[in-house]
């Protein structure tokens, strides 16, 4: 029997509610195709910063370190713990220390899935670095409190990482429709995002079978909800990328349907699957998220696993249960609750 480690970090709010979903046509999926997913659970979450002032033990990487995969919920609970604190203190560190470089996001509508577009038949996969950039954490603020107090964030970024985002973008465009679209703000940020370019050119020599385009992140912004069929592999920055991947996530349906996953691909660390949302405080406890997104997150971490059939046929349940109008979630207008949906994935399985 083929067996895999998987970390699970519920987290907080509904990531708790869509990983009990996710798991249950994991499991599924699992026994069907021979294989065993041997599941740690961990608390670490704002009720467990509140408890020891702590997101995380002082080892928590290092526990995670002999994983196969990371399958997360959401983290965040602002109402008690400042989110700068939670996302600092859990996903931003795992992200960092793993060196998940790559952040894979991929927009598309799943059969039956209407969304709120008029042009349907968009398929694009969003490359976001994952390390540094705006979301490096360099800066400080001085005379706190004061009139005088000011505050500085500086946007780090390197040839290295940029260059291998870039390199498995390009990679990835090879391997779909050969389309890359690279998200800049070049005319006004004259120093990361002129090096970015750069960058892109000179991979753009060695990939010569792919058409890269450069676009603006404001005129790509606008371009995901006017023309997003003409859009195939966009990789862009850490800030950037967050941004276009909401965009992303609306278009496809909502929040519920956008899954993504932490790639380092070079292997040797544990990558980690997560759907794009947050915990959502507004609907939390009472049984309505929608667990698709984590389920299709889930699906992603089996390819990764080499679970390849298994995957496949998850992603083809999952679209079955998507597509019956009898069984959405209340962010789209159904009436199913969370494990009903998760229940009706497993069975299609
Ligand atoms: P959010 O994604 O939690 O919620 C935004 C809106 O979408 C809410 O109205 C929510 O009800 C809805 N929504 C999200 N996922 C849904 C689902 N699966 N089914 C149905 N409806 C869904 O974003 P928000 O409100 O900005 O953040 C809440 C907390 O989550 C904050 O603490 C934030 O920092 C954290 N957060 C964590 C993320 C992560 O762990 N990767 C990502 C985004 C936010
Ligand atoms: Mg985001």
């Amino acid at each position: 029997m083929r067996n895999h480690a998987i970390a699970v970090i519920p987290g907080d709010g509904i990531g708790k509610e869509v990983i009990e979903g996710a798991l249950i046509p994991l499991r599924a999926a699992a026994s069907k195709y021979g294989f065993s997913l041997v599941e740690t659970t961990f608390d670490w979450s704002c009720e467990t910063y509140i408890k020891t002032g702590r997101m995380m033990p002082d080892d928590g990487i290092e526990t995670l370190r002999r994983f196969d995969a990371i399958l997360l919920g959401a983290v965040g609970w602002p109402e008690t713990v400042p989110d700068s604190v939670s996302l600092h203190g859990l996903l931003l560190p795992i992200r960092k220390r793993f060196d998940l470089y790559a952040n894979i996001r991929p927009h598309r509508l799943l059969p039956g899935v209407t969304g709120p577009l008029v042009k349907k038949d968009f398929d694009i996969l969003c490359v976001r670095e994952n390390t540094e950039g705006e979301y490096s954490g360099a800066g400080g603020r001085v005379h706190i409190g004061q009139p005088q107090e000011v505050a500085v964030e500086t946007a780090i970024f390197t040839r290295h990482s940029i260059e291998r985002i870039l390199r498995y973008a390009f990679e990835q465009a090879r391997a779909r429709r050969g389309q890359l679209a690279s998200t800049t703000k070049s005319n006004a940020q004259k120093f990361t995002m002129v090096l970015w370019d750069e960058i892109t050119e000179e991979l753009a020599a060695e990939f010569r079978d792919v058409k890269v385009t450069r676009y603006h992140v404001d005129a790509l912004s606008a371009r995901m909800i006017t023309h997003p069929e003409t859009l195939d592999v966009i990789v862009a920055s850490n800030l950037f990328g967050d941004i276009l991947t909401d965009i992303g996530a609306a278009i496809q349906g909502g929040l519920g349907y956008a899954p993504s996953a932490n790639i380092n691909p070079n292997g040797g660390v544990p990558s980690m699957f997560e759907p794009v949302h947050g915990s959502a405080p507004d609907i939390a406890g009472k049984g309505l998220a929608n667990p698709i997104a984590t389920i299709w997150s889930g699906a992603m971490m089996l390819d990764h696993l080499g679970e390849r059939e298994a995957a496949a046929n998850l992603m083809e349940a999952m679209s079955r249960v998507a597509a019956d109008s009898s069984r959405l979630t209340p962010d789209i207008g159904g009436n199913a609750r969370t494990l009903d949906i998760a229940q009706y994935v497993a069975d299609a399985l």
